[in-house]
């Protein structure tokens, strides 16, 4: 039987907890919180949607780790892939040699990705994947006899890694300050929040979508065509709360790009894999773009494996001649890796979990915006198992919280209230202040309400002590 948050370990001593204070250094974390002796959390094993700490308290993951545990957690069938291939060839570099995992899941990946997108790059994060689209197109227009071409462009608040290159193109000041000058040339355009999109076009979805498009065009003919490489966009935008894409958005920018001969990068490292209810997300939407860079859900997160998929045309002038991309990763195409992702996409496909996705997404959103009656609720938004809910402090006015106020009310109260609740998921406010909601593709509805009553107490206290 599953422990509960009820059973919690007897005698439970925080040894764990100290010597993480004293040699861990955890990732975008502010250490003296521990240092001035709070605990560190410490998840020790997961089971299907859940996971337990090492006191045997029992969570939800609201946010399938970091976007990644799309099938769950504990999956032996996953176990057993990585097993099975690690006795067989552990690692083996992909640097002008070939392992079958790696042959077998280019293969898998080409067939499943969008229109001409037939070439697979190999990475082991999302991060890697961006910063390897970031130099091909570089590279390629140099081959292709237009080395002006080398600007990027890039959403507001949109995050796309912390590699120098990924993190020029991630929009949000505050994650690159410490780290300017970065890489120049990566321009920013707005993003597709409709909620807070100029008032004229906040009830009229399409005339947005052609408005934040044309913010793409605009620069691009500010900046000059000849100079543009590339536009990076996330079908829906993670930060900032899932921002989904207006109708005709994705086709619009798409036209774009055509037009002025600029490559089109999906960054799909969350929308990938069935988060939006399709292997890939540009599939859903529609379009298909130049590269699509992926990772995360594509092995549920049991070992680091990433991607980049290039259209043929962008493959070209690699075909021939004494030209290769200069450029790799030790651990790219690892074997391992590619086993567990093989298994991971036989797994989706035996459970149906696109289909799953898309049969649920109503009921997930339905039961998410239940919690509209709350004061503190402004705005509900996403896609698939994809969500994010904006906090404000006058839902009339949509007006939000200061900067002492975001503080307060996310890292002073909420983030450790949901978790102490017994739900993992993400109080951000790299944008406006939003609790991000993104479970594992084997939830249901059970779940949901798991989710919706945790979420409707703690907001409720959290609006009674601002
Ligand atoms: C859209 C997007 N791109 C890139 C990244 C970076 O991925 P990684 O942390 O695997 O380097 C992330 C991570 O959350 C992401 O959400």
């Amino acid at each position: 039987m599953s422990t509960t948050s009820q059973d919690v370990v007897e005698n439970f001593t925080d040894e764990l907890s100290d010597r993480a204070t004293r040699h861990l250094w955890m990732h975008f974390t502010r250490m003296s919180t521990y240092h001035e002796g709070a605990s560190v959390p410490i998840i020790v094993r997961g089971e299907g949607p859940y996971i337990y700490d090492d006191r045997g308290k029992r969570y939800l993951d609201g946010l399938s780790g970091l976007f990644t545990a799309q099938m769950g957690h504990g999956r032996k069938e996953l176990a057993d892939a990585a097993g099975r291939q690690a006795g067989t060839l552990g690692h083996f570099p992909i640097w002008s040699y070939a392992n079958p995992p790696a042959i077998e899941l280019a293969e898998r990946l080409a067939h499943l990705a969008p229109g001409d997108l037939n070439r697979v790059f190999f990475t082991t994060a999302g991060g890697e994947a961006v910063e390897s689209a970031f130099k091909l197109v570089k590279q390629y227009f140099k081959m292709m006899g237009k080395p002006m071409k080398h600007k990027v462009i890039s959403r507001a608040i949109a995050y796309h890694g912390t590699t120098q290159g990924a993190l020029s193109i991630t929009g949000i000041p505050a994650a690159k300050q410490f780290f300017e000058p970065l890489v120049p040339g990566a321009l920013k355009v707005p993003n597709t929040n409709i909620y807070r999109a100029p008032e004229h076009l906040r009830n009229n979805p399409e005339a947005f979508g052609v408005w934040a498009a044309d913010r793409i065009e605009e620069m691009i003919l500010f900046e000059g065509a000849d100079t543009v490489a590339a536009v990076f966009i996330e079908p829906v935008q993670n930060s900032g709360g899932c921002f989904p894409p207006p109708p005709g958005y994705l086709q619009r920018v798409r036209d774009i790009c055509t037009k002025y001969d600029v490559i089109m990068v999906a960054d799909e490292v969350i929308t990938a894999f069935g988060r939006i209810g399709d292997w890939f997300a540009s599939h859903r939407y529609g379009i298909v773009p130049d590269i699509i860079t992926c990772a995360k859900g594509m092995t549920s997160g049991y070992v680091p494996m990433g991607a980049m998929i290039v259209s043929d045309r962008l493959y070209e002038p690699f075909r021939t001649g004494t030209a290769s991309f200069l450029h790799g990763f030790t651990w790219g195409g690892h074997p391992v890796g590619a086993a567990v992702a093989l298994a991971n996409l036989d797994l989706m496909e035996k459970e149906k979990i696109n289909e799953r996705v898309l049969a649920n997404e109503g009921p997930l959103r339905s039961t998410l915006e239940k919690l509209y009656d709350l004061p503190i609720v402004g705005d509900i938004r996403g896609a698939g198992f994809f969500y994010g809910i904006e906090l404000v402090k006058d839902k009339k006015t949509r007006e939000t919280f200061n900067a002492d106020e975001s503080e307060r009310l996310l890292r002073g109260f909420l983030s450790k209230a949901l978790f102490d609740a017994g739900l993992y998921c993400r109080a951000d406010d790299r944008g406006e202040p939003v609790v991000q909601i993104a479970p594992p593709l084997i939830c249901g509805q059970e779940h949901f309400d798991e989710i919706e009553r945790i979420l409707r107490t703690v907001l409720t206290q959290a609006w009674s002590i601002l």
